[in-house]
């Protein structure tokens, strides 16, 4: 492993990679590694030689309110990309801002590295569609690769921030997956009415005293619009306050390949 710590250095070792045949893939985190960081890096290692981890805790993601707690007041960059729409809701709507960070720092990390594969959890299932919208909207070489969710045993989705979490705060969480697996059932049962989800998601939800929704929908995979009916591929959406620390999960429904009425469920 190579340890690069500027931009120079970067530009210049991923142009000698693809200059000799390489298939540069990027892996960008906000460092705190974990098991879910690890399972990108695995998958960029299957396609990619070399793989480049990126680490920077990104000021501009960060509200002014939230845990970044030495925000800089003076940005030295004054330019951002923006994809609008998709950036409004959900995420965007509770943090305003913050995807407008993230597709910033995104692609200058893009433009450094110009990797030919570059690779997003499905944890984060709005930004994942919203880098994917900005590669192809922005013309990117890079292909945008969206990887499965990495569980804790219990199913809780893996994230830094499970390390806020006090013990009962921590057995409180799972109540995130089990809320996705009653809508599951739902659905495997018959139900198509994304309001009797909604409702299903959020009585499980209701029943954690240490739990409060911010929201829990089923949206279009596409347009993250709320959809009345699940007929498209569409997810189940969730964000959550366990205490004091806001934690997200999703699980993805989409119609079984094989055609039919039957939908698939990735959790
Ligand atoms: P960070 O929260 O560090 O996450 C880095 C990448 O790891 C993201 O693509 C995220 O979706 C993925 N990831 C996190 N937890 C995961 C899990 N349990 N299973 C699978 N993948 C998981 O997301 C960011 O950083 C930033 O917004 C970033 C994209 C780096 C831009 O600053």
């Amino acid at each position: 492993m190579e340890i690069i710590r500027t931009i120079a250095w970067m530009k210049e070792a991923a142009r000698k990679a693809r200059a000799e045949g390489g298939i540069v893939g990027l892996v960008p985190t906000m460092g705190a590694l974990h098991a879910g960081h690890l399972s990108l890096v695995r998958r960029a290692q299957q396609d990619c030689r070399p793989v480049v981890v990126s680490v920077f805790v990104n000021p501009a993601q960060f509200g002014p309110k939230e845990d970044f707690s030495k925000y800089p007041r003076a940005l030295e960059s004054r330019t951002y990309v923006d994809v609008e729409g998709l950036s409004d809701r959900f995420e965007g709507r509770s943090r305003p801002g913050h995807f407008r960070g993230v597709t910033t720092v995104v692609l200058k990390l893009l433009e450094i590295v110009q990797p030919q594969f570059a690779y997003f959890g499905r944890k984060d299932a709005q930004q994942a569609r919203i880098i994917r919208q900005m590669a192809r909207d922005l013309n990117l070489d890079s292909e945008i690769v969206v990887c499965p969710i990495v569980r804790e045993a219990d199913g809780l989705a893996m994230s830094s921030r499970n390390a806020y979490l006090n013990p009962e705060e921590r057995q409180a969480a799972t109540v995130l997956r089990r809320a996705l697996e009653a809508a599951r059932t739902e659905v495997s049962a018959g139900t198509r009415d994304a309001l009797r989800l909604q409702a299903v998601m959020r009585r499980a939800l209701e029943s954690e005293p240490l739990a409060s929704t911010d929201y829990a929908e089923i949206v279009d995979a596409e347009s993250f619009e709320p959809v009345t009916r699940v007929s498209r591929e569409c997810y189940a959406l969730l964000a959550v306050f366990v205490g004091a620390t806001r934690l997200l999960d999703n699980m993805l429904i989409r119609p079984a390949p094989e055609g039919g009425d039957d939908f698939h469920f990735e959790l």
